[in-house]
Parts: C-alpha cells; sequence; structure tokens
C-alpha cells in the first residue's frame, strides 16, 4: 500500500455560500481542511466591517467547532483608509472581481485604474490583493488578456502581494517567475481536465467554471508547477457549490463543487508523476509562507485505496466526478 500523510491541509480560495448552503458545506471542508479562504461573493457581497464580522460569525457557527481557521476576504470596491483600517486585523485579504466576470459579481470593478488609491493604500497597509483575473474578451482569452493588468499592478505597487486566483493558462504561470510580488492558486479540476472534458463529447456541466478550463499545453503548465510545487503557488480548490437545478439546465451557473474529493484528486495526480513527497508544501506549507498564517494541527492520511465519489453531497450538489471511482482516498 501507498499513502501520504499531510500537515494541516489549507484551501486557499473556497465558496461557502450562506445560509442552508453555508450550513451544509462547511463541514465538508473542515473534514481534510485546517483553514481556507472564504470567498466574499454573497448578495449582497461582503464589502463592510459590518458585513464581515456577521459573515465571519455565520461560517463559525456553520462549522460548529470543527478545528478549521476560516481566513476571511471582503469584496473589492473603493474603501476609503478607515474602513480597510477597521476591517484588516479580521481579515487575509480583498478580492477583486471585474464587474460581470463570473457568479454574485456584478458589483465588481468597472474600471482598474480608477481605482489605484485604494491599491496604494493596501500596499502601505501590507493588505494582500486577491483577483480574479479576466477581461471580457472572448471566453478563452480573457486570463491571457488579463496578464497586462497582473503586469501593470505588480509593477506599479512592488510592495503590494498580489494573488492571481485559480490560474489557468500557461501565461500566468510564466508571470510567477517574472514579478517577486505576484502569488497564485490553482484548482485540483484546472490540473486534471480541458476544455475537451467540459465540452468536447457530451456536454458537462459540473466541469463548467469560470474561468474556463482551457488547452492541453495550459493544463500540462499549471500541472508542472503544482507538481514540484512552485514555491508561489497555492492549492485553492474554488469549489463552488451551486444546487444541481443550477447546473442541469440551461443558464448553468459557474463553479465547480469538489471540496470533499479534492485531496484523493491530488494525492492520486501527484503519485502518478512521482511527485507525492511535493504535495505537502503545494496543499500548505507555500500557502503558510506566503501569507504568514499558521493553521490548527490537523493530519490527515490518504492512501491508495480506492474510493467512489457520490453522485451528491449537501443534499443535492453534484461534484466533479460524480459516481466515478477513483484510486486515492483519506484514511484518517
Ligand atoms: C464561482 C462561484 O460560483 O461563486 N464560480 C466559478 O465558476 N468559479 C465564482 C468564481 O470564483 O469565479
Ligand atoms: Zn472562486
Amino acid at each position: 500500500m501507498n499513502s501520504v500523510t499531510l500537515q494541516s491541509p489549507l484551501d486557499m480560495h473556497i465558496h461557502f455560500r450562506q445560509d442552508e448552503m453555508l450550513r451544509r458545506v462547511a463541514p465538508l471542508s473542515a473534514l481534510h481542511f485546517a483553514g481556507g479562504v472564504i470567498m466574499p461573493n454573497l448578495l449582497p457581497p461582503v464589502d463592510t466591517v459590518e458585513r464581515l464580522l456577521w459573515y465571519t460569525q455565520e461560517v463559525r457557527e456553520a462549522l460548529n467547532g470543527a478545528p478549521f481557521q476560516p481566513y476571511m476576504t471582503m469584496f473589492f470596491r473603493d474603501y476609503t483608509e478607515r474602513e480597510l483600517a477597521e476591517a484588516k486585523p479580521h481579515m487575509l485579504g480583498i478580492k477583486l472581481y471585474p464587474a460581470g466576470a463570473t457568479t454574485n459579481s456584478d458589483g465588481g470593478v468597472q474600471e482598474i485604474r480608477s481605482m489605484h488609491h485604494v491599491f496604494a493604500m493596501m500596499e502601505e497597509m501590507q493588505i494582500p490583493l486577491l483577483v480574479h483575473g479576466e477581461t471580457h474578451g472572448f471566453v478563452m482569452d480573457r486570463e491571457r488578456e488579463f496578464c497586462e493588468v497582473y503586469r501593470h499592478l505588480a509593477t506599479t505597487f512592488p510592495r503590494l502581494r498580489i494573488t492571481m486566483e485559480h490560474i489557468t493558462t500557461q501565461d500566468a504561470v510564466a508571470l510567477l517567475d517574472e514579478f517577486e510580488n505576484l502569488f497564485a492558486t490553482v484548482t485540483p479540476h484546472h490540473l486534471i481536465i480541458t476544455l475537451d472534458d467540459v465540452v468536447g463529447g457530451m456536454m458537462n456541466p459540473h466541469l463548467f467554471c469560470k474561468p474556463i478550463a482551457k488547452r492541453p499545453e495550459d493544463r500540462d503548465a499549471l500541472l508542472d508547477a503544482a507538481l514540484k510545487a512552485h514555491h508561489k503557488l497555492m492549492l485553492g480548490s474554488d469549489s463552488a457549490p451551486h444546487p444541481r437545478s443550477k447546473k442541469e439546465c440551461p443558464g448553468c451557473a459557474a463553479g465547480v463543487f469538489t471540496a470533499p474529493i479534492q485531496l484523493p484528486l491530488l494525492a492520486e495526480l501527484f503519485n502518478k508523476h512521482g511527485a507525492l513527497s511535493n504535495l505537502q508544501a503545494f496543499v500548505s506549507d507555500n500557502a503558510r509562507r506566503i501569507y504568514n498564517v499558521t493553521p490548527p494541527e490537523r493530519t490527515i492520511t490518504l492512501s491508495n485505496t480506492a474510493m467512489t465519489i457520490p453522485e451528491s453531497y449537501a443534499q443535492d450538489v453534484v461534484p466533479m466526478w460524480a459516481g466515478r471511482t477513483i484510486g486515492w482516498s483519506v484514511v484518517s
């Protein structure tokens, strides 16, 4: 038998939602993870200190005492210095969405260059900027086009720490080595699938997300960086639960749900490529160093014991690869 033991895995990009969905999905992340970065794209978004404190409390209640540290974020807008100062102790960073780029982002930024004063304050106050990096161009080109914006921000604000969230292209991987202040998260699904898996055969709505999965060479560049646990790359699942009725319909919502299966997927993938010894850095150590966080101590062991992915979780949320059997599972 082959196995791997991980210390305090962290999921640096998760959608927990609110109300009933929050109460159902938060415990699923807490089963395997010691902490994670909680996204603020609620309706309305988490964009006041008051709402941040309220949402933190909601998340804590949903976690029900589980040893999981939620690292909260606020939704980027034109904040004052006073608002930033008040919010800073209660959050990990601020998440910027271009207006309309993805689920619940209509209130996002219209014109990034008009927000320089906010980036300057964040740089001064050492508040990390997390970014959904897509333009409004052709869907396959959106992230590549956005690399210009990353370049602009990274050079204009050299002390602002910027995380390129859920990168999907070789262009974004290359930026990691170009700018000291750029970091990235990558999802397990973007390490595994390409656009072919989404729409190349029968359409699979449960693999439809933003940014859309790209070309094989993009997937290979992401995988290469993950397998060697590139020191500026972190696991961020972008696990984004939507009820089945919002996925299996015309106007399918964007988001792939992977929270409870990502460590088995990754253990199988890293093992297949002879890189299991780098999994710890990819799923925890890099994030701890990049964000200077100390999550609760937890130990998760996986082995090459097969598991069949459930047809649904949290009542009616269909995970990636529902019903498929994979070679690895969590044993303790
Ligand atoms: C996310 C969601 O559903 O909130 N959807 C997605 O396709 N990834 C939002 C996001 O991170 O883009
Ligand atoms: Zn997301």
